[in-house]
């Protein structure tokens, strides 16, 4: 089943989610609705929050990026309460969106490498250790899941510059191709 994706404004997109207890969900299919809603939707990961389910999940399949980074042959996983527990590396930029804040894409510059302990559906603890593309999209994941959105990373004259298309999310006057949940009706009379 296709989920509606919450946009820009929507205050669970800024709240820390909530850790996931075995039997909390029905995991499987919720996990099967976000690979639906997130390939319907042509992205690359998806965070609980971005369904509007405030719980620490989030959904990675890089395997779009193969052409030109090879790490991200075959990579689909899911991670549960994940932890990173360290970064580190070069700081590099790369060009980011979010399903959340349609339309705007800005160079975001974060750490090469990350160490994360995620539960995985089963509820099975793993550690792994991941670079380039990987740790990239993973960072960007976990962030969603602190409350954080790529955007709070730019510099505040960029924040600035982007400050009408992010009213206009907000507004909902954003054109997309997918089912959306935003924040307009609280502007309605
Ligand atoms: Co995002």
């Amino acid at each position: 089943m296709i989920l509606p994706v919450t946009t820009y404004g929507m205050p669970i997109l800024r709240k820390k989610a909530s850790e996931i207890k075995p039997g909390d969900f029905q995991l499987d299919e919720l996990i099967e609705n976000m690979y639906e809603t997130m390939y319907q939707s042509s992205g690359v990961g998806l965070a609980a929050p971005q369904v509007n389910l405030s719980s620490q999940l989030f959904i990675i399949d890089a395997d779009p990026f193969t052409e030109y980074y090879k790490e991200a042959k075959g990579f689909k996983q899911e991670f549960i309460n994940p932890k990173i527990i360290e970064r580190s590396g070069k700081k590099w930029s790369f060009n980011e969106g979010c399903l959340s804040i349609p339309k705007i894409n800005e160079d975001v510059i974060r750490l090469s490498n990350v160490k994360i302990q995620y539960y995985d559906k089963n509820f099975t603890f793993h550690e792994n250790e991941y670079d380039g593309i990987l740790a990239r999209v993973i960072q960007h994941e976990y962030d969603h899941l602190q409350g954080i959105l790529f955007i709070d990373h730019l510099s505040s004259i960029r924040k600035t510059l982007l400050k009408k298309k992010l009213n206009d999310i907000i507004k909902g006057n954003v054109k997309v191709d997918y089912k959306i949940l935003s924040a307009k009706n609280k502007y309605r009379k």
